[in-house]
């Protein structure tokens, strides 16, 4: 069985303050963690239950979250990214050296997809490769690592962020690997951005001549790096299937889907589409859409669209935009 290896070490710095309290890869999607979604994804689609999830800062959360796996029906282990050691994508999987024996997948803990991806283990497997990546055509390559392919999708370089991008399709945060990778990690320099980049091993194996392959697979896919993709992301899980009221609501209109969850409070208001509200938040006469509430806030008289309401925020009478409350924030992109 192949096993997968799930990179949630990151600091989720560009999600502050939001990730002040847990790591990003917990932040809530749809009524569940960003990285319980991964979980879910490998498992069901990818048919992979046995895992090793790299972990690093606020690392006690995820695993007291996660346990042994078991309630998931899969096993989960660890491995730990101490600050102190080296930095980088490279130097994450570097560690799971021992883990794997085989051919194994990787994913960034920060990505979620709708595409298929078992079309691009397949791929890997039919043309005996020693990496494959899942690719999409991207506006903004530089952002991103990048790939230029020949007319089989055999990639013939990468390059991290690069400031003249050889082509616009762009490294998602999905791989498949054989062990050759750790060879090539060895001997790697950290990139000008001080990290030990999985993008300049990749180019190792290619220019070893060992085969990379380059996977297009149709349907979405986000990586929640900043505020507004944790709304986005929102709005792309709440649907007919997980719109789900559980907390109390009194003299409300509730416009679906939304998901609200146990131990809320909802009076006099008019909630939704796409509202994400975790356990514990009272809100009172608000009208609110498109925006993602954190637990044990406290909102009252207020009009909010496109926002995210960060840990026990307290947000009384506001009608405008781009409010910082203290170390809370509140980011709303629309004027009433
Ligand atoms: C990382 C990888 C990059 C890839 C991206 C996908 O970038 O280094 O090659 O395209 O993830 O999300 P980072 O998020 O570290 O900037």
């Amino acid at each position: 069985m192949m096993k997968g290896v799930i990179l949630a070490a990151g600091h989720g710095s560009r999600l502050l303050p939001f990730t002040s309290y847990r790591p990003k890869h917990l932040l809530p999607v749809a009524g569940k963690p960003i990285l319980h979604r991964s979980m879910e994804y490998l498992r069901d689609i990818l048919k992979i239950d046995d895992v090793v999830i790299v972990v690093g800062h606020q690392r006690n959360i995820i695993m007291d979250y996660f346990k042994d796996g078991e309630e998931l029906g899969m096993n989960i282990s660890y491995v730990v990214q101490h600050m102190s050691q080296a930095h980088g994508l490279a130097a994450a999987v570097n560690l799971v050296e021992h883990d794997v024996s085989n051919d194994f997948v990787l994913l960034l803990g920060d990505n979620l997809f709708q595409a298929d991806l078992s079309k691009c283990v397949d791929l890997h497997f039919s043309n005996n490769a020693s990496a494959t990546i899942h690719i999409e055509e991207n506006e903004f390559p530089q952002r991103y690592g990048v790939v230029e392919l020949d007319d089989d999708d055999n990639v013939v370089s990468l390059e991290e962020k690069p400031v003249n991008p050889k082509s616009n399709f762009v490294i998602t945060g999905f791989y498949v690997f054989s062990p050759a990778i750790f060879k090539m990690i060895k001997g790697l320099k950290p990139s000008t951005r001080g990290e030990y980049e999985l993008t300049d091993a990749i180019q190792r194996l290619v220019v070893n001549g060992y085969s990379v392959k380059a996977a297009r697979i149709d349907g979405w896919r986000l990586d929640i790096g900043y505020p507004e993709d944790l709304i986005s992301v929102n709005r792309l899980y709440l649907n007919d299937t997980t719109h789900r009221i559980l907390g109390d609501v009194k003299d409300s209109t509730i416009i679906p889907p939304v998901y609200i969850s146990k131990n809320c409070k909802i009076t006099s208001s008019t909630i939704g589409p796409y509202v994400m509200i975790e356990n514990g938040v009272t809100i009172n006469s608000c009208e609110i859409r498109d925006t993602v509430i954190l637990e044990n806030s406290e909102i009252d008289h207020t009009l909010m669209a496109n926002s995210i309401v960060g840990t026990q925020s307290k947000v009384i009478g506001i009608k405008s935009n781009s409010l910082k409350v203290g170390d809370y924030s509140i980011i709303t992109n629309e004027i009433y």
